[in-house]
């Protein structure tokens, strides 16, 4: 039976333990660049058999958020390159998250104030982007209009991925993690009730909605090896403003079954809706299995035995307790992260959070 404390073979690298640390935005880079800050944080949850980093932009198309980072300048690849040097030197592995947006953006965050864009031209509603308002002021804002993709921007979209990959690997990270989850843009395609164009990236065909993320993962993996990328997606999760379409089980089980085939690093769900699909999944997508959503040391290590995951995900313990694979080994409570300081907030709730034994020590 594993357990969340044993050894696992990642393809080819070996993970220490079975807790990875899931991808969180925490909004602390400046001009889009990974600060110094960033690789104390995580440095400091280097315990973690995998971290997969916080969301990050491939192109200035792609980014929908003030202060998150990027990885397609000079700038910004020297920024991560201190962060996977002192991650490794702490004794971790890193992955990084490779994301577009898509439509979840705003025109105030994109070159010469253009429309960001996405399948369709049709705006996410009630979503909200932190950029900036008419004034120049960073704010919360309503996602603006997108612009449809050409098949040229299509073709954009999927070089930047593969730029972004192999600027991973100058940065010096052990894989990446294509962010096709959360209603961004490779979801946007992907979901039928959006998608209706009527070329080969669209419409009822589910091989055309899933035809961008496989050309992706596929220039992806030729370029950096299959055994380094991982693909994030949320069946389900009805995020900015995506909805139920027809064929929904049927999409996301050929997606399965798709990368499947392409003998990836592995598939990371963070909500798979019911038991049945969990089961369904699992069956169609043979390689490794990771997943994210409200796990205790004790349920991840239940879903472990059972077989229903290979490796588990824990997001929100992990900003609060930077040796969370030590506690749980030990049975040692854990602490509650502030929710205020999740985003922003500078060093507060960030690289503060001691580990179990220090705090003790301070105690005594
Ligand atoms: C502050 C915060 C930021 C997040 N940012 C991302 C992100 O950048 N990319 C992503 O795929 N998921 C993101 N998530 C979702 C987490 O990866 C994870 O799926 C979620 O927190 C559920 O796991 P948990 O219950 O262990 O926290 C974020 C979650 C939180 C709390």
């Amino acid at each position: 039976m594993p357990s969340l404390f044993d050894p696992y073979d990642l393809s080819g690298l070996r993970l220490p333990n079975r807790v990875v640390m899931a991808p969180m935005t925490r909004a602390r880079s400046i001009d889009t660049i990974p600060q110094e800050h960033a690789a104390i944080y995580y440095a400091q949850r280097a315990g973690a058999g995998l971290i997969i980093t916080e969301s990050t932009q491939v192109s200035v198309q792609g980014r929908g958020y003030l202060c998150t980072p990027g990885i397609h300048t000079a700038e910004q690849i020297a920024g991560w390159r201190r962060i996977t040097d002192a991650v490794h030197s702490a004794g971790g592995r890193i992955f990084v998250q490779l994301w577009h947006v898509g439509r979840a953006s705003h025109t105030s965050l994109q070159e010469f104030g253009r429309a960001p864009v996405s399948a369709v031209a049709v705006a996410a509603a009630d979503t909200l982007v932190q950029a900036y308002d008419a004034e120049g002021k960073p704010a919360q804002v309503p996602a603006s209009t997108p612009a449809a993709l050409d098949i040229a921007g299509i073709q954009r979209v999927v070089d930047d991925f593969l730029s972004a990959a192999r600027n991973a690997m100058a940065a010096g990270f052990d894989g990446v993690e294509i962010h096709a989850g959360n209603g961004y843009l490779f979801e946007q395609f992907i979901n039928g009730a959006l998608n209706t164009r009527d070329d080969r990236y669209g419409g009822g065909s589910i091989d055309n909605r899933l035809r961008l993320l496989l050309e992706t993962v596929d220039v992806v993996a030729e370029a950096i090896g299959k055994e380094r990328v991982g693909v994030r997606v949320s069946p389900f999760a009805r995020l900015n403003d995506l909805h139920a379409f027809s064929g929904e089980e049927d999409t996301w089980l050929a997606l399965a079954k798709a990368l499947s085939q392409r003998h990836l690093a592995y598939v990371h769900v963070s909500h798979l809706g019911t038991s049945d699909f969990h089961q369904a999944f699992r069956g169609a997508y043979r390689g490794t299995l990771i997943m994210a959503g409200g796990f205790t040391a004790e349920t991840a290590g239940q879903a472990l035995e059972a077989g229903q995951i290979d490796l588990a995900v824990f997001g929100r313990p992990f900003i609060a307790n930077p040796d969370l694979v030590e506690r749980m080994r030990h049975g040692w409570p854990l602490a509650e992260a502030e929710r205020e300081a999740f985003y922003g907030a500078g060093m507060r709730g960030y690289i503060d959070y001691p580990p179990f034994l220090v705090d003790e020590r301070v105690a005594a």
